[in-house]
């Protein structure tokens, strides 16, 4: 059978290579006194709070279930708005957001309506692989700026200016980023605006970890900065509801009957059930937990960031969101004669059953030097793991 380019362009997702080498081995240490810690996985350990699952369980009792509007229920539009108004103080209307199955859809639609074939777009080296893929599936063609630790691995203005050519589209950015929790400067992003708006390029930017912020630097949103900026969302991780597959993406007013035509054609709508069950994400209740959360996610860091630098897993810089640790282990590579951080990631997985995701997937320039940790995991698995690393490179 001939496979299209477009699929064979789509590279495969190494993490899962990984996650599957993990889930066997975990079954194999299961009953022993060193079970697999799992700092692999990007999604929180939390699940959605009563509130939400309440409501998601009366939609279905209630038989609430059919086809939403494609760009999604209106009560949920005007919450999110709401949430905009009322946590970052900017003004977001509710006709300009469009509810999505996931951030994961938000990128497809916003992609197919904005890149031509041969497009190019600007993004930063290391990040989300499926990012760059969403890219490819338009039939544009990501291109990935080496960034580095003083740049907070972000783009900077100075970068897109240098890269820009008569192919490239935009921009495509994360903040803060997966795989190093790390965000924009406010003013960088400001700049970055700027150099591509008088290109008359696009900004795109995904925002899936704001909320998750613990630094007042950061924690806002580029939907501040022009109301031209296109900025997707999820329910996937602020509001811990990874399976429920819901997210949603703020876009200028002129581009949501383009977005609205291509939803409707490609999903219908997003999940009714979930849409009904993200209305109660919104109340004080859920909010406060939410918030408590955060904290927890906060102290995780705290603790877990140091402990690495203090073991030689350099975090070159302290993550100001999300809950990843982007550690650089060529050092500890070179003394203990592994190749690079595939095989270092394998090597911890074997010896100290923490499972931990290799940097291959989110880029080329440096990923071999670094991987990746999720921190969406309990303090005492966190403090476990320290204890089996500590151990294995002592
Ligand atoms: C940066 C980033 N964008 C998008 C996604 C997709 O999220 P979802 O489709 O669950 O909203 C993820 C998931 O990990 C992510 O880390």
């Amino acid at each position: 059978m001939k496979i299209s380019t477009r699929a064979q362009r789509i590279e495969p997702f190494y993490v899962m290579e990984v996650a599957k080498a993990a889930s066997t081995m975990a079954r194999e240490v299961a009953h022993t006194e060193r079970p697999m810690i799992f700092l692999n996985i990007g999604e929180p350990d939390f699940t959605a709070p009563p509130l939400v699952q309440e409501a998601a369980a009366r939609a279905i009792r209630n038989g609430t279930t059919q086809y939403t509007q494609a760009t999604g229920l209106e009560p949920l539009r005007e919450r999110i708005s709401d949430w905009y108004t009322q946590r970052f103080g900017v003004a977001v209307p509710a006709r300009r957001i469009v509810v999505t199955a996931g951030a994961s859809a938000a990128l497809q639609l916003a992609c197919l309506a904005l890149i031509e074939a041969g497009d190019e777009i600007l993004m930063p080296d290391p990040s989300y692989p499926c990012n760059r893929h969403f890219v490819s599936a338009a039939e544009g063609t990501a291109v990935l700026i080496p960034t580095s630790a003083n740049e907070r691995f972000q783009l900077s203005a100075d970068k897109v200016q240098a890269a820009w050519n008569d192919k490239t589209r935009g921009v495509l950015l994360a903040s803060p980023s997966n795989p190093t929790g790390t965000s924009i400067h406010p003013d960088e992003l400001r700049r970055i605006h700027e150099v591509v708006s008088a290109r008359g390029g696009i900004t795109l930017i995904d925002e899936i970890y704001l909320g998750l912020s613990f630094d007042d630097t950061f924690g806002h949103t580029a939907l501040a900065l022009n109301d031209d900026i296109i900025s997707i969302n999820s329910f996937s991780k602020y509001f811990n509801m990874t399976g429920w597959r819901l997210g949603w993406l703020v876009v200028p007013e002129a581009l949501v009957p383009v977005i609205e035509r291509l939803a409707q054609n490609l999903f219908i709508c997003a999940s009714t059930v979930s849409q009904h069950a993200a209305l109660a994400c919104f109340d004080a209740l859920s909010i406060a937990e939410y918030e408590r959360r955060r904290a927890e996610f906060k102290a995780r860091r705290d603790f877990f960031i140091p402990a690495l630098n203090a073991m030689g897993l350099n975090v070159p810089v302290m993550p100001d969101g999300a809950f990843y640790a982007w550690a650089d282990c060529s050092q500890i590579c070179s003394k203990l004669g592994i190749r690079d951080s595939w095989d270092f990631a394998f090597e911890v997985m074997k010896q100290a059953h923490v499972a931990v995701t290799p940097g291959r997937d989110f880029g080329n320039a440096d990923t071999h030097h670094f991987v990746r940790f999720s921190t969406a995991s309990s303090m005492q698995h966190l403090q476990d793991a320290v204890a089996r690393l500590r151990a294995m490179l002592a």
